[in-house]
């Protein structure tokens, strides 16, 4: 592939130009409000799958919102790669911490990207992350070099839980099958630490509600005689961890893997740096479960973290009130082999059992899913490995991110594939965060590195 990085450097400015119109639209799929965006975005992805050489694209419509399907077929006996990323957005909020609106893209440099990036809303997560596929389907196709058949699944719900996609799955096995799944919707280490995401964390969200009495009442009159159900829930919330921050949930720990030393040792070979860590982030320290590394607390080891809490008066001044009611949205990482419906469960009973009866507690859960871990021996694995050794010049590490993409594991249970994780994005990159931006390096790199992954998967599997 002599001419990869010349298409590249030939057509850049349109490449940038054509990401740089899709992230205008807010496809924001968890608020109402911007429905027709998000349907918008469906029809320009749609249309970019049919430039870029699709034999055929369809708007697939589920009850919320579309997915695109589109394929490219070569020969039937060869292998096919599934193409799997979204095309939704978290919401932008804090809208006021951002240095340009989200929705209008800008580049600019920053130090890990002296090259630029584009700061918007889904630069790197993923709309950024999944037109490098785009772009590298239109190079192989323009070019000649696609080796294998491709099928393209773009959905618009990953950021709201997926559960439209897991039903078109489940429903769709023959004309999804697949050799392999490629995905980009994770990270690497650094732009010379080439890695390679070989787990993903499972997920068990959900919301709290805690009820003392019928109405708010004067702080006063009633303070210290009727339980507050915000000091109580806050309370609660505290004891889910003991003082080795271990999460107090009986059963919580049942089923965790637990890695061999060797696993351990070999995890502690990516090269990383407490003291950057901290700096990046500001903070003096870092804190976790007693016995682990930063590295094994964000990705081999499952977590409980309050993503929200509210009740009472947050108004300006000061308002005298016992609010009748507090709530909270509780997000548990979980690893492989727990399971989420049984850790959703074990949350219920156990948050049920230490309210005290001078409140009443209701547990909503959201969504979920299961963790994922991928072997390095399997032939997408390998392939994905040479194609970074080519265009890095150096081996990708393999290493277990702290994120879900819960939907991963129910493509292995569905279409019996195994998924390889080929991100780009960096930590820093900000995903769901104000400025969350995407290096212009790192989107040209996966546009590069992609083809290669084709062309030796093809190969390896002669
Ligand atoms: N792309 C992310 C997940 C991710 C990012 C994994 C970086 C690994 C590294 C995905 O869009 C996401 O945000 N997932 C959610 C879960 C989902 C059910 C809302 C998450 O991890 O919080
Ligand atoms: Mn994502
Ligand atoms: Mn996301």
């Amino acid at each position: 592939m002599q001419n990869i990085q010349s298409y590249i450097t030939e057509h850049k400015e349109r490449f940038l130009n054509e990401i740089i119109e899709l992230l205008k639209i807010p496809s924001i799929s968890a608020d109402s409000a911007y429905k027709n965006d998000v349907l918008k975005t469906a029809n320009v992805v749609k249309t970019s799958l049919e430039k870029a050489g699709c034999d055929t694209v369809e708007i697939c419509e589920t009850d919320g919102f579309p997915i695109i399907y589109g394929e490219k077929t070569i020969d039937p006996n060869l292998p096919t790669v599934l193409v799997y990323g979204h095309y939704d957005v978290q919401p932008p909020d804090p809208i006021n911490l951002w240095d340009s609106p989200p929705f209008e893209p800008v580049i600019k440099k920053t130090e890990l990207h002296p090259e630029g990036a584009i700061f918007a809303r889904g630069a790197c997560d993923d709309k950024g992350q999944m037109y490098m596929h785009v772009k590298a389907l239109e190079f192989m196709t323009v070019n000649n070099e696609l080796p294998c058949n491709v099928k393209f699944m773009i959905e618009g719900e990953e950021e709201v839980g997926s559960a439209n996609l897991a039903t078109f799955v489940k429903n769709n096995q023959e004309k999804l099958k697949n050799d392999v799944i490629l995905i980009s919707d994770t990270g690497m280490i650094a732009n010379d630490v080439p890695s390679i995401t070989t787990g993903l964390r499972g997920l068990s969200y959900v919301e709290v509600e805690v009820t003392g009495p019928n109405r708010d009442l004067h702080s006063g009159l009633y303070g210290g005689a009727v339980a507050n159900p915000i000091n109580i829930l806050t309370k609660m919330i505290a004891s889910l961890h003991d003082e080795n921050n271990h999460i107090t949930i009986p059963g919580f720990y049942d089923k965790v893997e637990n890695l061999s030393d060797a696993e351990r040792a070999e995890m502690a070979k990516a090269p990383f740096s407490l003291e950057n860590y901290k700096k990046a982030l500001n903070i003096e320290a870092v804190y976790g479960e007693t016995g682990y590394s930063t590295n094994e607390r964000n990705s081999i080891r499952p977590t409980l973290d309050v993503n929200g809490i509210w009740g009472g008066y947050t108004g300006e001044g000061a308002k005298t009130v016992i609010a009748s009611k507090a709530y909270a949205k509780i997000s548990m990482r979980l690893v492989p082999n727990q399971n989420w419906e049984e850790i959703t469960e074990l949350f219920q009973k156990h948050f049920e059992s230490i309210a005290p009866n001078a409140v009443k507690v209701k547990v909503t859960p959201h969504h979920g899913g299961q963790g994922y871990v991928t072997p390095i021996n399997s032939i997408g694995y390998q392939a994905a490995s040479k194609a970074y050794q080519q265009t890095f010049g150096k081996i990708p590490i393999p290493q277990r991110s702290g994120g879900s993409i819960p939907i991963v594991s129910l493509f292995e249970q569905e279409l019996k594939s195994k998924t390889i994780l080929m991100g780009f994005g960096l930590d820093s990159d900000a995903i769901h965060s104000p400025n969350e931006h995407f290096g212009v390096w790192n989107y040209l790199k996966g546009i590069e590195t992609i083809p290669y992954f084709y062309k030796y998967f093809t190969a390896l599997n002669k």
